[in-house]
């Protein structure tokens, strides 16, 4: 329907239209949000992202009319929140659908997400003026971390248990209250009932709300400014005589029906997984957390789910002698850096710093520098926005070397993400203390490197060819 219609519509629309910003709303979020015309496959995956989100909500509330936060043992022994969940897998009509579908979807949310980013971070999404939507969904990934970590405890398997044990406990390595923080985030000397229940409170409703208000600002951010593109044109500086940008279409009904392709799409992937491989080879479900959780039985090889482990290995990389060579390294850089400045204010101040550094790194465990490690990878995507100085914002004119950078980057992010999942081997460890390295360097030598190599010039308008 033609929006000026609309705006003459009585009637309950009318009637709603004069006391709430119906219309409107409409027509800035969707039939007048100009997009532009050359979204690729990549951009699928930010409504797919929201789809995910709904799904997460809706058949989370149908599987909290079943589960029971509850450590206490049943009269067979069993803890009373495992058992919920196995009610809910055999007894409850189709909860073994829900379950799935919700265990499924913690996974495809990561996968989504890191390819939602993953869009963002070759077309230069984080640029100038997206600097907002991009602090925005870096507040999301962290949320939706702590969302998955909590939901991982609730099922009270053996996973569930040892898995939050350990992660709790790296809040031990904090210095001088560590240990006080440790129990205090537990509730108890070791994970118990009052962890299940406070983590229960977190999952359901304490970060999903969060999560919703950060999604929505999310949204408001990225229509304040519009859209970017995988060519990265600004759409907006060139408009027609009614000011509609010249490669924009609305969004509705081009995009939203285009989007139809992309959920139908994961549709098919999503439910192959539900119906015939819901456990994924243990990497969605692990077999470990079909086992009562027990406190007295550790298990042999305690690992986190697939899309944690990354940032896992990364926590694994930093042994004594890492954090050494680094801090060495680190000397010596600084050292050559000093003897080329003149400065002997710069000079004291460098050798000062370095000083702090290795009294800090005598006084600190490994354990800790390696939560500071696996924090920061986390951490230094906030500040993206301001690393890459580059003249352009795709991919697609950058020079060839850098490219070769990026497919690195996402190469040793799976290496680093496989490696988290084997127990550790010093090959291993070897290779996952190369990858931080380098997943780390990206990024701190990101000001250097954008400003060298030949750019292509950003083309005047975008690149569209219909079929
Ligand atoms: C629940 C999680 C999220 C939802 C529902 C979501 C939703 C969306 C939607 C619907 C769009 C517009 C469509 C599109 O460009 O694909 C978008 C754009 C964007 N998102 Fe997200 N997002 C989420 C998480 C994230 C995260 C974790 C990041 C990065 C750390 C991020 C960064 C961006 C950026 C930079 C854009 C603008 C892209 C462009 O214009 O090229 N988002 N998001």
């Amino acid at each position: 329907m033609a929006a000026e219609k609309l705006v003459q519509a009585d009637g309950l629309l009318g009637w709603v239209d004069r006391r709430f910003p119906l219309i409107s709303l409409y027509k800035t979020h969707l039939s007048e949000y100009y997009a532009p015309k050359n979204f690729n496959f990549f951009y699928f995956f930010g409504s797919l992202a929201m789809l995910v989100l709904v799904l997460q909500i809706v058949t989370g509330i149908f599987l909290t009319m079943h589960y029971k936060p509850d450590a206490s043992l049943n009269a067979a022994g069993i803890p009373v929140a495992f058992a919920s969940v196995e009610y809910i897998m055999r007894e409850v009509p189709f909860g073994w659908l829900i379950r799935y579908m919700h265990s499924t979807g913690a996974s495809a949310f990561f996968v989504v997400i890191y390819l939602h980013m993953f869009r963002g971070l070759i077309y230069g999404s984080y640029r100038e003026p997206r600097e907002l939507i991009w602090i925005f969904g870096c507040l999301i990934f962290l949320c939706l971390m702590a969302e998955a970590f909590f939901g991982y405890l609730l099922p009270w398997g053996q996973m569930s248990y040892w898995g939050a044990q350990v992660i709790v406990n790296l809040f031990a390595a904090v210095p001088f209250i560590g240990p006080d923080l440790a129990i205090w985030i537990r509730g108890d000397f070791v994970v118990g009932d009052a962890t299940l229940n406070r983590f229960f409170a977190f999952h359901v409703i304490a970060l999903p709300l969060v999560l919703l208000g950060l999604v929505a600002a999310h949204i408001i951010a990225l229509h304040e400014v519009g859209s970017n593109n995988p060519d990265g044109v600004e759409i907006k500086t060139k408009k027609d005589g009614n000011g509609i940008p010249l490669d924009g279409i609305p969004f509705h009904p081009y995009y939203t029906v285009h989007d139809i392709v992309g959920f139908a799409g994961f549709g098919i992937l999503f439910f192959a997984v539900v119906f015939f491989a819901p456990e994924l080879g243990g990497y969605f479900l692990e077999y470990n957390n079909f086992i009562p959780a027990d406190p007295l039985v550790t298990p042999s090889h305690i690992a986190p789910v697939w899309y944690f482990t990354p940032y896992y290995s990364m926590l694994r990389a930093v042994t004594d002698v890492f954090m050494w060579v680094m801090v060495a390294s680190a000397g010596l850089g600084a050292l050559a850096f000093f003897r080329m400045s003149g400065n002997t204010l710069v000079k004291l101040a460098g050798i000062g710093s370095m000083v702090v550094l290795a009294i800090s790194f005598r006084v600190f465990d490994a354990k800790f520098w390696g939560v500071v490690v696996m924090g920061g990878a986390v951490l230094v995507m906030f500040v993206l926005p301001w690393l890459d100085k580059s003249p352009v914002k795709s991919i697609r004119q950058r020079p060839g070397w850098q490219k070769w950078l990026y497919g690195i980057f996402v190469v040793n992010f799976f290496v680093l993400g496989y490696l988290g999942v084997l127990p550790p081997t010093p090959a291993g460890t070897l290779v996952s203390q190369i990858g931080t390295v380098y997943y780390f360097a990206f990024f701190a030598f990101m000001p250097i490197w954008t400003r060298m190599g030949d750019y292509q010039p950003v083309p005047e308008r975008v690149q569209f060819q219909p079929h």
